[in-house]
């Protein structure tokens, strides 16, 4: 191991990269097309929507040998960030004797490219999906593309292209083997730099002139000493909020702390009755981990953005940023998650529930920071539903997204709880509605208690995305939905 300060350093097709006299919050994206003039990547949208600057960033995998790739968009990501990390942009994939990779000699072959403008990005979704899976169904390429628009091809010559590039199997791994020693080389420290009288020194990745830095701690202890000597600094996790504000409100922030260096914080422990997220535990982790005890959770995170965007983004940075219309919070609030708060040396335990104070604000304290989201496994008896209703169906943000938990115990509803997003200033829980459910079976509920329920719990206010009219009357039908479906007791 060896660490450069104020030199971000990445792999980039067997060499290394150092970037240096970059600002903190220069776009990875930025990066590639002016000082390396990778012009192949594309900035269609800079916020994370069209897909157009899509490349594979890579980290040594748990053994060290080889490297795990997800698809990132490279316009919301920061620079600094890829620091220990490889890159593989459209340019990598032609081989030294011109021939191209499977997926864009198919593109080719089947006409999956007009004007081009998005084909790069289209390349990198489909040959990181080739990487781990080899022979994807139909369903799993369009599952993959959902972040990538394209306006003039159409899609299926590009679903084809898909399908006739898994024909040469051989040729779809990306040959990195002199990437590996490489990562090896500039790896990050995995333990922090003490001083002499053996306090925490936290080394920056990028200082400025003016003082402001970005840096990359290796432990939980790092993150928690600097957040309490530097309070106002911007925790950064998977960065498709972070991103967006410095792209779109040219936001600059003093201190940038990255989480994603933390490997204790990259683990989920696995207790008898709950899972304990990390807080840089990605969405597409997150999504695997919920799939066969909560189906209708692992289906609003496979709507939740698009494959780039769940592969960094997290739980954790969900909930901290606390969006009205934020998709997992419902999920979590109904299954009873509480969060694993850390301040300095001292943690505390909150209901997700009891987070929000008010529209984006918390209980969160200066300094504190969520280091886990604890997630109370399935317990006998217990129905868990939800859905999101949003206009398109994939990469687009919820009119409203409800969850519910209940027992069906001698025909009646028990133990009900009930959340939704999209119809409060921030996601909540409806204890208007649970009462309502609470000990009736679940024919006996009217929808007229439950209209006056909702009536009496919310602030009727028309949105961008939705009317009131369209969100009440959404909000309403989904309990009916998930109680009407649950003919019987579940043991
Ligand atoms: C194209 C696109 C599509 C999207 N689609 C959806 C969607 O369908 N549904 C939805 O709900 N959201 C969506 N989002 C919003 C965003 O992806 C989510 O809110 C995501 O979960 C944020 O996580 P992150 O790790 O990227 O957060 P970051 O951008 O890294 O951070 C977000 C905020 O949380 C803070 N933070 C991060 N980690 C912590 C921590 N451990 N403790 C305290 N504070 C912390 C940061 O300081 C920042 O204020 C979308 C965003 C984009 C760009
Ligand atoms: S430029 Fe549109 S997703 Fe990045
Ligand atoms: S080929 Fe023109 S946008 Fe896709």
């Amino acid at each position: 191991m060896s660490q450069v300060t104020n030199t971000v350093r990445f792999v980039l097709d067997g060499k290394i990269v150092e970037a240096q006299g970059e600002r903190r919050t220069t776009t990875v994206l930025d990066y590639l097309r002016e000082q390396l003039h990778r012009t192949g990547t594309k900035e269609g949208c800079a916020e994370g929507d069209c897909g157009a600057c899509v490349v594979m960033v890579g980290s040594l995998n748990a053994s060290g040998k080889g490297v795990d790739y997800v698809p990132v968009n490279s316009c919301i990501q920061l620079l600094p960030s890829l620091d220990g990390k490889s890159v593989k942009t459209v340019e990598s994939l032609k081989k030294a004797d011109g021939s191209l990779h499977p997926v864009q000699q198919a593109m080719v072959d089947c006409h999956g490219s007009q004007c081009g403008f998005c084909t790069p990005g289209i390349v990198m979704s489909l040959v990181n999906l080739v990487q781990v899976n080899p022979a994807p169904k139909r369903q799993e390429v369009s599952d993959a593309l959902s972040g990538n628009l394209c306006r003039c091809t159409g899609y299926s010559p590009i679903l084809d292209a898909a399908s006739k590039a898994c024909e040469n199997k051989a040729a779809l791994k990306l040959d990195d083997a002199a990437d590996v020693p490489l990562l090896q080389e500039i790896r990050r420290s995995a333990t922090p730099t003490l001083s002499l009288e053996g306090d925490i020194i936290v080394q920056p990745v990028v200082r400025t002139r003016k003082g402001n830095e970005f840096v990359s701690p290796a432990t939980i202890a790092e993150v928690a000493d600097y957040l309490v000597k530097h309070p106002t600094s911007t925790l950064l996790a998977g960065s498709t909020e972070v991103g967006l504000q410095v792209n779109k409100q040219f936001a600059r922030p003093d201190h940038i702390v990255y989480l994603g260096n933390v490997a204790e914080l990259k683990q989920v422990k696995d207790t008898p009755n709950a899972w304990h997220i990390g807080a840089v535990v990605s969405l597409t982790e997150v999504e695997g981990l919920v799939a066969t005890a909560y189906p209708d959770f692992a289906e609003v995170l496979r709507r939740f953005g698009s494959p780039p965007i769940r592969s960094t983004a997290t739980l954790a940075g969900n909930i901290a940023n606390g969006s009205p219309i934020g998709d997992s919070m419902p999920c979590l609030m109904a299954l009873g998650t509480t969060l694993t708060l850390r301040c300095g040396d001292k943690t505390r335990t909150v209901s997700l529930d009891q987070f929000y104070t008010g529209q984006k604000q918390t209980v969160l304290k200066a300094g504190e920071f969520i280091e886990a989201v604890v997630l109370p496994k399935p317990q006998a008896g217990q129905v868990f539903r939800a859905h999101k209703v949003s206009k398109r169906f994939e990469q687009d943000i919820s009119a409203t997204c409800a969850a519910i938990t209940y027992t069906l115990k001698g025909g009646k509803l028990s133990n009900v709880k009930l959340a939704y997003n999209g119809l409060a200033p921030s996601p909540c829980r409806a204890p208007k509605l649970e009462a309502v459910l609470e000990g009736k079976a679940p024919a006996d509920v009217k929808e007229s208690d439950l209209d006056a329920a909702i009536a009496a719990s919310f602030v009727a206010r028309d949105g961008l995305r939705a009317t009131w009219a369209y969100r009440s009357l959404v909000a309403r039908n989904l309990v009916i939905d998930f109680i009407e479906q649950q003919t019987t007791e579940v043991a």
